[in-house]
């Protein structure tokens, strides 16, 4: 694979819309997906789980109680199941200065679905989602990209926590781009505890240059918090500037507040994910 190339076709600087426009709209569902591209955003950034039945949906948790009312895990029901779910009237309760009527009924998506409708005409931040609860995942995910001819390496990027199916991916399909997703957290003693799953990296203020190159390895990038659960940063410029100099791209997930947004940017970050596309456009002059 030609990594200077995928790389090349991610380099500008990337308006990620996380679970879509998912701070307008319900997660995940149309009409979170269509303002996302209304907004402008660069890529759609969607969590990738399994099915009872094999398919592919675009769905975040581990269980299904939070934004449909029905507990359970996505691998528990068939697509038409889920379907059958309103994957929107939560959002409407949660955050009722945003509702919207038609938000009501909104239904969780297959990937299918949404490659049919939108094609080649956005970019996919695809996210293999707790892989040890989707058996499978990774070859259903390269099957269907394959399916709908966006295995491109500038049509997609891949990624995840887990490094193993990471590289299970770039097994299947050497050519599809890869993002190490970490995640550092200030309450867990000892530099290897700071990184779920991935175990490739110590602590941010300990990371060393070959820790870095363990991960250009096989991936073009990382994406890593920003703030711990209580607003504690975890990362600073150096940690940037430190993975970028190792030839990884940086994007840095959840910003939401424009301050922090045009901060990250003056950081030299390489994208950001938002649920405000519209709020990070505004400080990104378009291509
Ligand atoms: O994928 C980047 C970011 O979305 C990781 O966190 O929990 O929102 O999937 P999460
Ligand atoms: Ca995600």
């Amino acid at each position: 694979p030609d990594r200077p190339a995928m790389q090349e076709a991610h380099q500008a600087f990337a308006v990620i819309a996380h679970r879509g426009a998912s701070g307008h709209a319900p997660e995940q569902t149309w009409p979170a997906l269509e303002q996302a591209l209304d907004m402008g955003a660069d890529y759609l950034e969607l969590d990738v789980q399994v099915t009872a039945d094999g398919e592919l949906v675009a769905f975040h948790d581990d269980d299904m109680a939070r934004t449909t009312g029905v507990e359970g895990a996505v691998s528990e029901f068939t697509l038409a199941e889920l379907q059958a779910l309103d994957a929107g009237r939560w959002f409407n309760e949660a955050f009722p200065e945003r509702a919207e009527t038609a938000y009501e009924g909104a239904r969780i998506l297959s990937l299918d679905e949404i490659f049919a409708r939108y094609g080649d005409s956005v970019r996919y931040y695809l996210e293999t989602k707790s892989p040890h609860l989707n058996p499978g995942l990774e070859e259903a995910l390269v099957e269907r990209l394959e399916a709908h001819g966006l295995a491109e390496p500038e049509r997609v990027l891949i990624q995840s926590f887990d490094r193993q199916s990471l590289l299970r991916v770039h097994e299947l399909d050497a050519e599809l781009p890869l993002i190490q997703l970490l995640w550092y957290s200030p309450e867990e003693e000892g530099a290897e505890a700071l990184v779920e799953w991935s175990g490739v990296t110590p602590a941010p203020e300990e990371i060393r240059d070959t820790d870095f190159q363990a991960i250009a390895d096989y991936a073009i990038g990382v994406g890593t918090n920003l703030t711990y659960d209580d607003g504690r940063e975890v990362i600073d410029g150096d940690f940037v500037r430190q993975a970028q100099a190792n030839d990884l791209l940086v994007h840095i997930y959840t910003i939401n507040d424009g301050e922090t947004m045009a901060r990250l940017v003056d950081w030299g970050v390489d994208g950001l994910f938002t649920n405000f596309p519209d709020r990070l456009g505004e400080l990104v002059p378009a291509e």
